[in-house]
């Protein structure tokens, strides 16, 4: 299997600990890919819409996005992780995230998203490690990702893996290696199930896409939903 990580800190600190007690229980079965933000990822959005209105590839920084792109859609399950900063993802995250706007439903999915499976992997000190995992879910959802696991943690301790006391670290890496258990368990060649919610967002988009069409047929997202023949009886989902 394939997995493919987004860290969303280059720091070698509690996140990346974290991250690697998950990872423990795939090294021998697994290929994994990782992406460190803001290295892999490392300039922002700046707004100017041409991967909404013409080409993703034409990007000015599609260099590093169709790396991580590529990452994604050819892996089985997708990890992300994040420490809390300002009670949300870190401003790397959220750059890397930015640059997948055209990915949001209302726009252009990869079908390869709705059968994928992923887990987000949050903490901070006291408070603010589940909006961090929101900002994550927020985009993974809304790429099409049906079956989403959030492990998150607060340390109410000190902020260096090996000062925090032992018993929490012991409570952490038990959740995380039954969360490991759990997604190691999973037969890949079979796509995860795809909710109810996910398909009523992808039947609004749809008709939206096809009024859209009406009023012009060259929009760049019309165009892509027909061509992948979700306005007539195909979907992204088994
Ligand atoms: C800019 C910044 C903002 C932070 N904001 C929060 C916060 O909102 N809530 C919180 O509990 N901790 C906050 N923290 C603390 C970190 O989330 C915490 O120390 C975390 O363990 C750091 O993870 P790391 O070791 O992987 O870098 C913040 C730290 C930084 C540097």
């Amino acid at each position: 299997m394939k997995i493919t990580v987004i860290n969303g800190t280059e720091k070698h600190g509690v996140t990346y600990q974290l991250k690697e007690i998950f990872l423990e229980g795939f090294r021998d079965k697994a290929e994994i890919t990782e992406f460190y933000l803001p290295k892999d990822c490392p300039n922002f959005c700046v707004g100017c819409t041409t991967c909404f209105r013409t080409d993703d590839h034409k990007c000015k920084d599609a260099e590093y996005v169709q790396k991580i792109e590529k990452a994604l859609l050819e892996a089985d399950l997708l990890v992300f992780t994040s420490p809390a900063y300002v009670f949300h993802a870190t401003g790397a995250m959220k750059v890397m995230l930015d640059h997948f706007g055209y990915r949001w439903m209302p726009h252009r999915p990869a079908g390869e998203m709705f059968g994928k499976r992923a887990v987000i992997i949050t903490q901070c000190l006291g408070a603010g490690g589940k909006s961090t995992a929101k900002d994550i879910k927020d985009s993974l959802s809304w790429w099409g990702v049906s079956e989403i696991h959030v492990c998150t943690f607060r340390l109410m301790s000190d902020i260096i893996w090996n000062r925090i006391p032992e018993k929490k670290r012991q409570v952490m890496t038990k959740s995380l290696k039954t969360m490991a258990a759990k997604m190691r368990g999973i037969d890949y060649t079979k796509p995860a199930h795809t909710k109810l919610v996910t398909k009523m967002k992808f039947y609004a988009v749809r008709m939206m896409q096809t009024g859209l069409g009406k009023q012009n047929p060259e929009y760049t997202d019309f165009k892509y939903w027909k061509a992948k023949g979700w306005l007539d009886n195909t979907r992204p989902w088994k």
